[in-house]
């Protein structure tokens, strides 16, 4: 029971990642607030958090505005009297060609993936610094560490939730206030789950390809390294720290592995040893016959 009668909010607890840290502050003894826009998958969460004999409460929010986001932080302490532990979990992505997003498209990720971050820390930070100390952890992504391909104004985001979460853990390092981040790997949910469908049998592949540990991580994977990082008794002693959680996939490239994946007769093909010759890994660049 690392979290004894604590309050933690969470935003994006309506599903996914955020829903399974929300569950885990319950059953480790928090009360836990829900910050997020969808009602269902809210009321849902909520329902576990009360299975968990702790209370919970839902705030319809839209994280990357500014004043709805102080109104409701407001109404959460006056509720609760306190909050010790912050989230930040609520996030989007829109796939496309770097040239193809819209003002409106960058403006809708970077206002929910960063700014969305940093309005709760705004206006959450000073109410934990009052009560003499607090966490914050900030949910990032591998995408910080190593980028992939079409999603330019998420990564953008994630990059900046990283170099955020290290600048407000200097500034409030003597305010007893810790902030530090996850970056997760490829995880099994709603934000990966209807891509995969779209790409048709190639992502659920690709995701176990690309991550050494040959599997698709899941919410609770990361849930327990936030816990980790929000509680004092483990690690009351960093700040600032970003905690990859991806089974390996930033350690390296997969060059040279075997690029295991399915037709779409269901049947397994290696596609690396498919490829012509020509096409194999020789450096031709000084290369001397
Ligand atoms: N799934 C992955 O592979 C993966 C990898 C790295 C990082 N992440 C990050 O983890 C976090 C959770 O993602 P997930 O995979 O659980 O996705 P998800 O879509 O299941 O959950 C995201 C939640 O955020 C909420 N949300 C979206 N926009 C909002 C807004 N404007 N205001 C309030 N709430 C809003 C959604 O309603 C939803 O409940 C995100 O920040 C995401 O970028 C996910």
């Amino acid at each position: 029971m690392r979290f004894k009668d604590r309050v933690a909010l969470v935003t994006g607890a309506g599903s996914g990642i955020g829903r399974q840290i929300a569950l885990g502050f319950a059953e480790e003894g928090a009360d836990v607030s829900i910050h997020d826009l969808n009602q269902g998958g809210a009321a849902e969460t909520l329902a576990g958090i009360r299975g968990h004999g702790r209370s919970g409460e839902v705030r319809l929010v839209d994280v990357s505005r500014a004043a709805e986001v102080r109104r409701a932080i407001d109404r959460t302490v006056e509720r609760f009297g306190r909050v010790d532990v912050l989230v930040n979990c609520a996030g989007i992505n829109i796939y496309m060609d770097p040239f193809d997003y819209s003002d409106e498209d960058w403006e809708r990720v970077v206002g929910v993936d960063l700014t969305g971050t940093w309005n709760y820390c705004r206006y959450l930070g000073p109410h934990l610094v009052e009560r003499g100390g607090g966490s914050i952890v900030n949910v990032s992504s591998a995408g910080s560490i190593v980028t992939s391909y079409y999603r330019a104004p998420y990564m953008a985001s994630k990059g900046g939730v990283r170099g955020l979460t290290m600048a407000l853990a200097l500034d409030l390092a003597e305010r007893n206030v810790r902030v530090n981040a996850v970056a997760p790997g490829i995880v099994d949910t709603g934000m990966t789950r209807p891509r995969e469908k779209r790409l048709g049998r190639v992502t659920d592949h690709a995701a176990r390809a690309l991550t050494p540990m040959r599997r698709w991580g899941t919410p609770d994977d990361v849930a327990k390294a936030v816990l980790f990082l929000a509680s004092d008794g483990d690690a009351g002693f960093i700040t600032g720290h970003t905690l990859v959680v991806d089974g390996g996939a930033t350690i390296g490239n997969q060059w040279g592995q075997p690029f295991r994946m399915t037709r779409e007769d269901g049947s397994e093909f290696d596609w690396a040893a498919e490829q012509p010759q020509s096409a194999a890994p020789t450096s031709t660049a000084g290369r001397v016959e």
